[in-house]
């Protein structure tokens, strides 16, 4: 009985983190959702294993999910705190497009204003990891592999 409730938390656990991984948080980060009655089918014994080393009370990404640089772990805990790290590495903007932005997450969605040396240093790493993609511009009358 024991053990078949420990495997069941397992299992809801598992979904719960590909639930975020998927980007179900991301979408409607603000409020977090709520935890869903899942009325959970056996889990499989490999996802039941997998998720056995892994078990954090509280189940989250790590800084390495965004790229290297100065101010990288400051700002993805600073920033992760209301949605996951996808809506920031989806998002490729100048620094006045960054800094816009970290004004914008203050005043609508209440985040904690960064200020002085610290926004300079996360701007600085936004706006390099993170730069505007520019989109190549297709030429239908060109020859595929010509430029
Ligand atoms: C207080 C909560 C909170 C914090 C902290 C926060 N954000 Fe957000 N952010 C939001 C919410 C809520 C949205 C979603 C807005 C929406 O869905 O329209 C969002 C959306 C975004 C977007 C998408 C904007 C777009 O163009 O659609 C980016 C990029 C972003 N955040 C970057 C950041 C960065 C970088 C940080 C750290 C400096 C940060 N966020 C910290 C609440 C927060």
């Amino acid at each position: 009985m024991l053990t078949r409730s420990i495997v069941l938390s397992l299992g809801l656990l598992t979904v719960v983190m590909a639930a975020d991984r998927m980007g179900m948080v991301r979408e409607r980060p603000a409020p977090p959702p709520p935890p869903r009655p899942v009325a959970i089918a056996p889990a499989p014994a490999a996802l039941v294993v997998a998720a056995a080393p892994v078990v954090n009370a509280h189940p989250t990404e790590t800084p390495d999910v965004l790229p290297d640089g100065p101010f990288r772990d400051e700002t993805f805990y600073f920033c992760t705190t209301c949605h996951g790290s996808a809506v920031i590495t989806r998002t490729g903007a100048t620094r006045e497009r960054w800094d816009f932005l970290l004004t914008w997450m203050t005043d609508v969605h209440g985040m904690a204003p960064v200020e002085g040396a610290d926004r300079d240093s996360m701007l600085t790493y936004l706006a390099t990891s993170f730069p505007p993609r520019r989109r190549a511009p297709v030429n239908p009358f060109l020859q595929q592999g010509s430029n």
